[in-house]
């Protein structure tokens, strides 16, 4: 993405500042950073960081993906040369059981990533066996979603799904003996697929993408992190639509800076396991020629 000195980006997913740290040398004093979370925790966190980051002008906020136009009309903002999305959960948001996003430790089922109302285990135990099914199927493109979905119906009517580990065991009693082998990434699928409508992902995405790109400079350059085959089809298919070929018709166009998504070197993966499921496609917002 090249960061120079003075320009103004916008981390729409702070986490653990991790990549946001990595920019602010870039930037320099004059530079403006502006990191984006929805949630506190991850905000919270920066601002004990903060200290030891070197000099640039920095603003932290809760904001989801959404609410991040708000924030940067009242920051004064009015165009960006930056935006990064790293999507998903945070390794700070997984590793903490009491959260409720990993199917590896017990913990009450939330998944909410940040101060919104809307619990998983709302979900799981008030949605009909279709809708469940649906969800199961698309959001975590898992082959035995109407087997885990049935099951998933039938354990809650013993009394409510609370915990992480009581949707594990519904999930597992409806996988066939031949696909046992494979049980964590069936429970990793249904897991993501219930995370994804706790938190209105697919929606806030969409939205998201749309509003940086809206208040990307010309010489912009913008990058997506996904770490599933729906959030980066979401990505591609969003950069495409304003692209040389797409059907969007502005002075501007994104022009892709790889001709294939960026991914993790083997080295990489040794190291850091998690870094083997992500992509990263970056754009570049270019005046659209005869413009
Ligand atoms: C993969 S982590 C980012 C890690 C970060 N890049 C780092 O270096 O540590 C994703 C973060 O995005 C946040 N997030 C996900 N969806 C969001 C949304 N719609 N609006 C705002 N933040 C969101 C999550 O709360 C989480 O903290």
């Amino acid at each position: 993405m090249q960061p120079r000195a003075g320009e103004t980006f916008v981390d729409f997913t702070l986490g653990g500042a991790g990549h946001f740290a990595a920019f602010l040398p870039h930037l320099g004093p004059e530079g403006t950073a502006i990191g984006l979370d929805r949630d506190g925790e991850a905000i919270a966190r920066a601002e004990r960081l903060q200290k030891d980051w070197p000099p640039c002008k920095v603003f932290l906020r809760q904001a989801r993906f959404s609410e991040a136009e708000g924030v940067l009309q009242e920051l004064g903002v009015t165009g960006i040369d930056l935006a990064l999305f790293d999507l998903g959960v945070s390794a700070f948001q997984v590793d903490d059981p009491t959260r409720g996003f990993s199917y590896l430790a017990d913990g009450p089922l939330l998944m909410q990533m940040g101060s919104d109302k809307k619990k998983a285990m709302e979900l799981v135990n008030g949605l009909g066996e279709r809708e469940l099914t649906q969800i199961i199927s698309t959001l975590g493109e898992e082959r035995y979603a109407r087997r885990i979905a049935k099951s998933i119906v039938r354990k809650r009517k013993e009394g409510p799904i609370k915990t992480t580990l009581q949707l594990v065991d519904a999930v597992d009693s409806a996988v066939p003996p031949k696909a046992k082998g494979n049980l964590n990434a069936i429970r990793a699928r249904v897991f993501q697929s219930i995370r994804i409508v706790t938190n209105d992902e697919m929606d806030e995405l969409q939205s998201g993408l749309l509003g940086a790109i809206r208040y990307l400079l010309l010489g912009g350059r913008m990058g997506v992190i996904s770490w599933q085959s729906l959030e980066d089809r979401t990505a591609k298919h969003t950069f495409k639509l304003y692209g040389p070929k797409g059907e969007k018709e502005q002075e501007w166009v994104l022009l892709p800076t790889t001709r294939k998504p960026v991914t993790a070197s083997p080295e990489e993966i040794e190291q850091n396991r998690r870094a083997r499921s992500a992509k990263l496609r970056v754009v570049t917002k270019a005046r659209r020629e005869g413009a």
